[in-house]
């Protein structure tokens, strides 16, 4: 499932996120890249674990877990910390599956990345290319959006980002370990908690609400990990 969250930040949050970015040590994004996608790679990054990164990350992760869209769709069991990234005209990142765990730096902390998720940072006039292109079964999906809107999608998926060919792209991009691994039972989830609140808001005092609600914690008891 590819989800579009609205305003993850609001506009203080990426202004200052940006002005964090602006003081910050940016560095070859190869330094973190697999072995594999090392070849298709050519952006910039900040240095992992550095304060700007770590402040805004903390923002960032903060603000999630007040999201409600987010929590529903992700069932985060963990965030990896966000990394920071910026293509300058030129630069773009080739079709390539992100790794499917990843270390925490300087932790001995493991993520299994479920879902990728970008969080963008530039508004979408201010540069030309830099579409997310993400595979999935229905096709190939080009997303660009708006200043503090992210996009989640399937870790499993194939994707790149297409060449910059004006301005400047910034973005965040984190990984998020999913208390349940499987995408289609994870999706499922989602579905039936978007169509229990439907309900209740049509008809609040229907007791098919209690019943579908017990289902659906029955059915991630059944499924999740915590
Ligand atoms: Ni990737």
């Amino acid at each position: 499932m590819l989800l579009h969250v609205p305003r993850v930040l609001t506009e203080t949050q990426v202004a200052r996120g940006r002005a964090l970015l602006d003081d910050a040590k940016w560095v070859d994004g190869r330094m973190t890249a697999g072995h594999l996608s090392a070849k298709a790679k050519h952006n910039l990054q900040v240095a992992e674990g550095t304060p700007e990164a770590r402040e805004m990350g903390e923002v960032i992760v903060t603000a999630l877990e007040r999201n409600p869209l987010f929590m529903s769709a992700a069932l985060p069991l963990r965030v990896f910390p966000p990394l920071f990234n910026r293509y300058e005209p030129g630069m773009a990142f080739g079709a390539h599956v992100d790794n499917a765990i990843r270390q925490v730096a300087a932790s001995p902390l493991r993520v299994r990345t479920d879902l990728s998720a970008t969080l963008f940072l530039s508004a979408p006039e201010e540069y030309d290319g830099g579409e997310l292109v993400v595979d999935d079964t229905y096709g190939a999906h080009s997303v660009k959006l708006p200043a503090g809107d992210m996009i989640l999608y399937p870790a499993t998926s194939l994707h790149r980002v297409t060449p910059v060919t004006r301005g400047v792209r910034l973005a965040s991009i984190f990984w998020v370990q999913s208390m349940v691994r499987d995408d289609g039972e994870r999706s499922l989830l989602f579905d039936l908690d978007m169509a229990i609140s439907q309900v209740s808001e049509a008809t609040p005092d229907n007791p098919g609400v209690v019943a579908l609600t017990s289902c659906y914690h029955n059915l991630l008891r059944r499924w999740a990990d915590a």
